[in-house]
């Protein structure tokens, strides 16, 4: 096993170095699939991107409350210079990182690579909890008081933070946000509670946005259900522990995923995420689902399923007492969508069960 890992790693290594050579001339490997690293690492956003031929540059943005956030840039290899083409934005769902964007078989699928490749200057954001945005100015990482965020913190404070730091960089006067999932919840938070960034966002693309449902939680797959409705009582008692980050050893966990994804097969795997989800879409590889993983705070997935509750979408329940403190009000206010002026592209599926048309 040993010797197979490393000279597999040799082989990517050796990939690697003919990709930045010979892939333009289609000798190494087809243009046609994406290169995948085979290590889980903090810099696996790195290899993924300089080993399929563009360059990368990452920088820190501190946020208003004090979080350091990861941000990624791809650098296309004929624009290396100080016109790099108008900024666009991407920013991944739940759990995820922005490997997210990257990590389909083909690389034509890979909407980073594509908007790169259409001539936009693509920057790819790390929301705070995820493995490269964990640090903060005042606090170290196993402080729970770093988790204590939702996803409206991240709306509110990481989005003003990456899209004031691309303008300054680029000097541009707006860009274009694009959002998967839970990604397109933080820029409806930020278009509702901040609404002088809705002229610094010329036009957002979501994809399959989580924002209002208009199914119960009780018609979801009952897999779903039974996950969604048991991860608040088990977030009640990782937060009683003072444990509020969702599973701190991700590292760990991504290599075992990937690994029993191997060992299993694909298409045993396959089975196992249809029947899990029901939904008969196309299945994610391996390394996709691995490598896209990032980390989050548990109090997220508390938010999330208020989308699904009676809640609707409002920010986030701490309870009658601290509502009355924080809010004045016994119920959390509803985020005011009206608000939200930039214009907006939805990209959804019939069959799919987390998102609504309305
Ligand atoms: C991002 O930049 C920091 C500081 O320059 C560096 O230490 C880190 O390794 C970079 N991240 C990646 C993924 O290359
Ligand atoms: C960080 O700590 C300093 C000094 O204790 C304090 O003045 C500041 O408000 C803190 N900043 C944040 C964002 O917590
Ligand atoms: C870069 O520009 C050259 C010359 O215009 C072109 O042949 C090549 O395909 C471009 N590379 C990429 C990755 O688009
Ligand atoms: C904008 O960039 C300049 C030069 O890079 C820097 O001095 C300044 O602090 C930046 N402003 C903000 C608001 O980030």
């Amino acid at each position: 096993m040993a010797i197979n890992m490393s000279s597999s790693n040799f082989l990517f290594v050796l990939c690697l170095v003919c990709g930045a050579i010979i892939i333009p001339a289609g000798l190494c490997q087809s243009r046609g699939k994406t290169i995948f690293p085979r290590t889980f690492g903090l810099n696996t956003i790195r290899l993924l991107i300089e080993g399929n031929g563009y360059g990368y540059e990452n920088y820190t943005v501190t946020t208003e409350d004090g979080y350091l956030l990861n941000l990624n840039r791809i650098v296309h290899p004929n624009r290396t210079g100080s016109h790099r083409g108008y900024p666009l934005l991407l920013v991944n769902g739940y759990f995820m990182q922005s490997e997210a964007w990257l990590v389909q078989q083909e690389l034509d699928s890979n909407l980073g690579f594509v908007f790169a490749d259409k001539g936009y200057d693509v920057w790819l954001g790390d929301q705070r909890g995820t493995e490269r945005s964990k640090g903060h100015i005042n606090k170290t990482i196993d402080e729970s008081k770093l988790w204590d965020f939702t996803y409206h913190e991240t709306g509110v404070y990481d989005f003003p933070a990456f899209i004031d730091f691309i303008l300054n960089k680029t000097n541009h006067e707006d860009l274009i946000f694009s959002c998967m999932s839970l990604g397109c919840t933080f820029h409806s938070v930020l278009g509702s509670k901040r609404p002088s960034y809705n002229q610094k966002i010329r036009a957002a693309i979501y994809f399959v946005p989580i924002i209002s449902n208009n199914r119960q939680l009780e018609e979801l797959n009952s897999l779903v259900y039974l996950m969604l409705r048991t991860a608040p009582a088990l977030t009640e008692i990782l937060e009683k522990s003072g444990l509020i980050e969702w599973h701190p050893n991700l590292g760990n966990l991504k290599k075992e995923l990937y690994h029993v994804c191997r060992v299993i097969g694909y298409n045993l795997y396959r089975l196992f995420v249809k029947i899990m989800f029901d939904t008969g879409f196309h299945v994610p590889h391996c390394n996709v689902v691995a490598l896209s993983l990032g980390g989050a705070s548990s109090r997220v997935a508390k938010h999330i399923i208020q989308v699904f509750d009676s809640a609707g979408f409002s920010e986030f329940d701490y309870g009658r007492e601290e509502n009355l403190k924080k809010y004045g009000t016994v119920l959390p206010p509803l985020y005011d969508l009206k608000k939200i002026t930039t214009p907006i592209a939805f990209y959804y599926s019939d069959i799919d069960q987390y998102t609504s048309p309305r």
